[in-house]
């Protein structure tokens, strides 16, 4: 198999991730498929294409021919069988937690074609922990995106001990053609690549607010007007969503026994009020008050 074969693609979970990776597929020119388990995820996903499309065509980042063209590659689901049957790349983006995505790979190893090689977008969950769900694991790899990722350009491709070259080749090339910068990390490592340097720079900068030195808003204008970055530590822990940095804390805990890597009393408490972030209104900042 090679990167041509690849026509089809069947994105899992249309939520924060899946409506952005599905979106960019079919914009490159794959007969794309998002399905979710939530209809009304799958109608939110609808209609941010209907409305990010004409957006791209006004702003003259697309010819009117080609939005036309990304929406006929793309259909919404709420089947998984109806979704992979005839994918040669699936790329599973549901919740983060490993026994779903277990099971949701299993059930894929049964629907999808023999050939087809499946991508998991999980943060922080190596493939290794779900590839021997199926009887392909030398076609399970890991294809992480950042957020949002109809933006940014960079993916991981991480290959397991399993996974093939062929299939990390391929997921290397695929990166090519949906125009982002892959990179190919050749061993499973905890964190990945950027999460790992990411998390340095979160992790001071949550203890630093936890001492008191400085506000979430101080912190953030250090990094954006003294390091150059395009967003501080805090204004991006609420885009991508505290519940994910908790779970990733955890995670990261439970893997290393590194207590310094929990998720800090601030982030737990909001995370206990339900405050995720801007997909909730509030986190680290309070959204309802803008205008
Ligand atoms: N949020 C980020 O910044 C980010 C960045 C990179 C990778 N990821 C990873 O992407 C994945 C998805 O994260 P997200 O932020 O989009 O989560 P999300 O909560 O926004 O979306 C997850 C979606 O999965 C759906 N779902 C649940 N069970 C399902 C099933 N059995 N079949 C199909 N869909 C199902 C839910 O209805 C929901 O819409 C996670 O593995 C996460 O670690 C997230």
């Amino acid at each position: 198999m090679n990167i041509d074969d690849v026509k089809n693609i069947a994105v899992l979970g249309a939520g924060n991730m899946g409506h952005q990776i599905s979106t960019l597929c079919a914009i490159k020119g794959y007969k794309t498929t998002c399905m979710d388990v939530s209809d009304e995820i799958l109608k939110k996903a609808e209609a941010f294409v209907d409305k990010y499309l004409p957006g791209r065509v006004e702003k003259e980042r697309l010819t009117k021919e080609q939005a036309k063209k990304a929406r006929e590659n793309l259909t919404f689901t709420s089947s998984l069988e109806e979704a992979v049957k005839d994918a040669d790349y699936v790329i599973e983006a549901v919740l983060e937690v490993v026994d779903l995505k277990r099971k949701i790979f299993a059930d894929l190893d049964k629907m999808a074609p023999s050939h087809a090689i499946l991508a998991t977008n999980s943060s922080y969950i190596v493939s290794s922990r779900i590839a021997d769900a199926t009887s392909r694991p030398e076609k399970v790899v890991n294809l992480h995106f950042f957020n949002p990722a109809l933006v940014m350009k960079l993916v991981e491709v991480v290959q397991g001990p399993h996974t093939s070259d062929e299939t990390a080749k391929i997921s290397m090339a695929l990166c090519d053609k949906l125009e982002k910068i892959g990179v190919h990390l050749k061993k499973e490592v905890e964190g990945f690549l950027l999460n790992r340097i990411f998390r340095a720079i979160s992790r001071e900068a949550m203890w630093i607010l936890e001492m008191g030195v400085a506000s979430v808003e101080d912190i953030d204008k250090a990094c954006v007007f003294g390091a150059g970055h395009p967003m501080g530590p805090f204004r991006l822990n609420d885009l991508t969503g505290l519940d994910l940095s908790y779970t990733m804390g955890m995670e990261a805990f439970r893997e290393t026994g590194d207590r310094s890597l929990l998720p800090s009393p601030r982030l737990v408490e909001h995370c206990i009020k339900g405050e995720y972030g801007e997909k909730t209104g509030k986190g680290w900042y309070d959204y309802s008050k803008q205008s």
